[in-house]
C-alpha cells in the first residue's frame, strides 16, 4: 500500500474515495462548501438520513451521484475534540481502509482535521491506522484458485491531501514493520516459531544493519556455564534446544545503556502442572509475545538508527514441555545469581526464565531495564484483555513508559509492588517458591522478578498477557497477534536516546 503526502487540495482532488472527518456537532463550513460545490449535497443527505452527529467510532458513507470526479465519500466521526487521543485517528483510518476495500476502491484520499498543531503526528497516526488495519496474515492459508476469491483487498494507494509530512509517513511505516513482525511471530504456531526461529529472527535483524547490531546466541552449554539453572530447568523437557538471545544495538560515542527483556516461551504446556481443559493450552503459542515485541522493537530501532543509545535486547527462549526429563513439581533450581527456587508450580515458568535473563541484564549495568511478558492469567483477570500491567521501582521510568504508551495508543495501568505479598513466596526449603497463593497473582509474579534485579534501580515489568492477542478484528487490529506493545517500546527507546 502506497501512502503519499500530496499538496493536492479538496477542491482539486479526483478519484475513487474521499475520506473526511468531523468532530461531534455540525459539519464545518469548509465541508459544507465542498458538499455543495463538488459532492452534490451527498454529505448533508447522508447526515440527515443516518442522523449522523460525528460521534467517535461512527461513520457515514455513500456514492456521489451524477458524473462527479469523486466517486464515493466517507465521513468519519471523531467525537468530542476535548476527548480525542491518537487512537481516535488510528481507528478512524482503519475504518476508512475497511470501507475502501469493501466498496472496491483502488485509491483513497484523506482530508481529516489535524490531531494537533504538529501535522507530522497526524500523518504518523493515520499511516499507522492504515498499515495496521491493512495487514492480513494469509501465511497459513492455501492459495485460493484463480477467480475463486473476490474478497482480496482492492486498495493500492492512499493520499493525504494538503500534507507535506512524507517523512512522518515513512517513519510510521518503519514502526508498523516492527509491529507486524511481532504480530506474525505471535500468530505463527509453536511448530513454526521455535526458539531457533526466534534466534534466526534476531540474526536477520543483526545482518540487515551489521554496523548497528551485535548478536550473541548462548547455547545450552554456555547457559550452564553461567549457572542459568532456572531457565534451563524450564527448557529441559523439550526436544528443542533453548536459545539465549542477546542482541545489542549501539550508536554514538557515549550512548545511554538500557535493556529490554522479553519472555520467550514458544509454547507453554504448563509442564507437569499441565494446562488442563479450559485453560487455553491451545493458545500458548502466544507465550513468546514479549520476545516478539522485543524483536519488533529491535527491527524498528535498527531502521530508525537513533544516536547515543545502546539497547540490549534479551530473550531466554525455550519451550515448557512434559517428558521424562521434565522438572518435577517441588524440584529446586538455582538461578544464575545463586538464589534457589522451589518450583511449586511448573506452570509458573515464565518468571523462571526471566529470572536468569534479568540477572544477565542487571550485570550489564544499564541505566534502566524493562521486561515484558505474557506472565499471568491473573493480570488479565485484573485489567481485562485491553490493558497491560506496569510495575516499576522508579517513578521516572514508570512515567516515561506511561507517556510512551499514551502516544502509542497502547494502554497500561500502573500496579503496586506490595512487598508484604512476597511473604507467601518464601519457601521453607529454598530461598523462594515460584508461585504464591490464589490472590494478587500478577503482583506476586512481579515481586518474584524483582528479586533478580539487584543493582539496576530503574526496573519496570510489563505484564502483557491480555493485549497481545485479539480474537476478533477490532479497530486497526485484525484477529490474531496485535503487536502490542512494540510502539510503546520504540517510543521509550527514542525518549532514552535524548
Ligand atoms: N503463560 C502463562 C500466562 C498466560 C495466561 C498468558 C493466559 C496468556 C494468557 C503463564 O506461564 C502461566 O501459566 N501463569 C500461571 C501462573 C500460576 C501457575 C501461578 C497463571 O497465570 O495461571
Ligand atoms: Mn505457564
Ligand atoms: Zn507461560
Amino acid at each position: 500500500m502506497e501512502i503519499r503526502a500530496v499538496d493536492t487540495t479538496l477542491q482539486t482532488w479526483s478519484g475513487d474515495g474521499l475520506v473526511l472527518g468531523m468532530f461531534s456537532g455540525e459539519l464545518s463550513q469548509q465541508l459544507q462548501d465542498l458538499d455543495r460545490e463538488r459532492l452534490g449535497g451527498t454529505l448533508q443527505e447522508l447526515i440527515a438520513e443516518q442522523k449522523f452527529k460525528g460521534e467517535v467510532n461512527t461513520a457515514v458513507a455513500g456514492r456521489v451521484g451524477g458524473n462527479s470526479a469523486i466517486k464515493k465519500v466517507m465521513l468519519l466521526g471523531l467525537g468530542d475534540p476535548a476527548k480525542t487521543n491518537t487512537d481516535t485517528w488510528r481507528k478512524a483510518a482503519a475504518q476508512a481502509v475497511k470501507w475502501g476495500n469493501q466498496s472496491k476502491c483502488k485509491s483513497l484520499a484523506f482530508s481529516l482535521p489535524a490531531f494537533n498543531e504538529d501535522g507530522e503526528i497526524t500523518a504518523q497516526i493515520l499511516t499507522e491506522g492504515i498499515l495496521l488495519a491493512s495487514h492480513q496474515d494469509k501465511r497459513f492459508k492455501s492459495k485460493p484458485k484463480e477467480g475463486e476469491n473476490n474478497n482480496e483487498p482492492t486498495l493500492e494507494g492512499i493520499e493525504l491531501l494538503e500534507s507535506s509530512a512524507q517523512a512522518a509517513i515513512d517513519r510510521a511505516r518503519i514502526i508498523c514493520d516492527g509491529v507486524i513482525l511481532a504480530r506474525e511471530l505471535v500468530s505463527a504456531p509453536a511448530n513454526v516459531v521455535t526458539p531457533q526461529k526466534l534466534a534466526e529472527t534476531a540474526q536477520g535483524i543483526a545482518q540487515t544493519y551489521p554496523d548497528r547490531f551485535r548478536l550473541e546466541i548462548l547455547e545450552r552449554e554456555q547457559c550452564q556455564a553461567l549457572g542459568m539453572g532456572a531457565f534451563l530447568g524450564v527448557s529441559q523437557a523439550s526436544d528443542l534446544p533453548p536459545k539465549f538471545i542477546h542482541l545489542t544495538y549501539s550508536q554514538g560515542e557515549n550512548p545511554t545503556k538500557i535493556a529490554i527483556v522479553g519472555k520467550g516461551l514458544t509454547f507453554d504446556s504448563g509442564g507437569l502442572n499441565l494446562k488442563t481443559g479450559g485453560s487455553g493450552i491451545e493458545m500458548m503459542k502466544i507465550d513468546m509475545a514479549g520476545a516478539a515485541a522485543t524483536l519488533g522493537c529491535a527491527h524498528t530501532i535498527g531502521a530508525l538508527a537513533p544516536q547515543n543509545i545502546e539497547v540490549h535486547f534479551i530473550i531466554a527462549a525455550c519451550e515448557n514441555m512434559i517428558s521424562g526429563k521434565a522438572i518435577h513439581p517441588g524440584d529446586i533450581l538455582t538461578a544464575s545469581n545463586g538464589k534457589t527456587i522451589e518450583v511449586n508450580n511448573t506452570d509458573a515458568e515464565g518468571r523462571l526464565t526471566l529470572a536468569d535473563a534479568l540477572v544477565f541484564a542487571d550485570r550489564l549495568e544499564p541505566k534502566a531495564i524493562v521486561d515484558l511478558a505474557t506472565l499471568t492469567g491473573a493480570c488479565i483477570v485484573a485489567l481485562g484483555e485491553g490493558i497491560g500491567g506496569l510495575w516499576s521501582t522508579e517513578d521516572e521510568l514508570a512515567q516515561k513508559l506511561e507517556q510512551s504508551a499514551k502516544a502509542a495508543g497502547e494502554k497500561f495501568w500502573r500496579m503496586p509492588l506490595e512487598e508484604s505479598y512476597f511473604e507467601g513466596m518464601k519457601s521453607p526449603i529454598a530461598d523462594y517458591k515460584n508461585a504464591g497463593g490464589r490472590y494478587g497473582g500478577a503482583i506476586t509474579a512481579a515481586l518474584f522478578l524483582k528479586q533478580f534485579v539487584e543493582k539496576t534501580t530503574a526496573w519496570a515489568h510489563l505484564d502483557v498477557a491480555g493485549p497481545v492477542w485479539t480474537e476478533k478484528d477490532a479497530g486497526y487490529n485484525n484477529a490474531g497477534g496485535t503487536g502490542y506493545p512494540v510502539r510503546t517500546l520504540v517510543n521509550w527507546v527514542l525518549s532514552m536516546a535524548q
